[in-house]
């Protein structure tokens, strides 16, 4: 059974995550879908900003009660490429963990973040996906790194219905979702390097485990399984 959605639209919010947040804990029905034009505090991963202007601002809340969540940060990668190789036609890759990538640039982030009561246990989890759809200027600070999708023709509105429904299939299909991953990793094969405990380390990425870990092979063949965090691709 495909669980059906409710759609809230805004010109702008805080955070489409937060106002996620805001209306789960005044009890809305879930799975519930916030969507917005642009954010004024747009949240990244590791406490970082994203620049929310001229692109799609989205979160997915969905109830977790009979959900299993060690995969959610890799079925929202997958569904997000998917969806939007389905609306546009162009072929996208994922940077673990979950950056969509289209001609070596990020043109999408994912922000997944919990939901919980008293005692710590996750009711709810919220999937927050911000697309740089039609962004054609971006601090300078981005502007090596950032990309954008560019199909002028795309409404705001299909695509987020086509990521939101991808989402809620995939978080009921799980089963070839790791295959599906790698098929567009972009990190697979290639050196990479991260930090762990304040030290810099270069490896080689060369499996996604089956929790969505990514397995690394240093120079002396020790293999080490990256659950989070981020690496960096290395050029050379
Ligand atoms: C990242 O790349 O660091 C993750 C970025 C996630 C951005 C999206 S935009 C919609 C949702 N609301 C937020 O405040 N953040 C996420």
């Amino acid at each position: 059974m495909i669980d059906m959605a409710d759609y809230y639209y805004y010109e702008t919010l805080d955070s489409t995550n937060s106002e996620a947040r805001r209306k789960i804990n005044e009890g809305i029905k879930l799975p519930a879908v916030f969507v917005a034009d642009r954010q004024t505090a747009g949240r990244g991963r590791r406490g970082k900003s994203f620049f929310s202007d001229g692109g799609l601002y989205m979160s997915l809340a969905v109830d977790t009660k009979e959900r299993d969540t060690v995969l959610i940060t890799t079925i929202a990668a997958v569904a997000v490429a998917e969806a939007i190789e389905e609306t546009t036609g162009s072929e996208v890759g994922i940077k673990w963990v979950n950056d969509i990538y289209l001609e070596g640039k990020k043109i999408c982030g994912i922000l997944c973040e919990a939901v919980s009561d008293l005692s710590g246990k996750t009711n709810a989890v919220i999937i927050g996906i911000g697309v740089n759809l039609n962004v054609n200027v971006f601090p300078q600070e981005l502007e090596s790194i950032a990309g954008a999708l560019n199909a002028p023709t795309l409404k705001r509105e299909e695509l987020a219905k086509a990521i939101a429904e991808k989402l809620l299939v995939n978080l009921r299909e799980t089963s070839d979702i790791i295959s599906r991953y790698k098929e567009r990793s972009i990190v697979l094969e290639k050196s990479v390097t991260y930090e762990q405990n304040g030290n810099t380390f270069t490896a080689k990425a060369v499996d996604i485990d089956d929790r969505g870990g990514l397995v690394v092979i240093d120079h002396d063949n020790r293999k080490t399984v990256l659950s989070s965090g981020e690496i960096t691709l290395r050029t050379k």
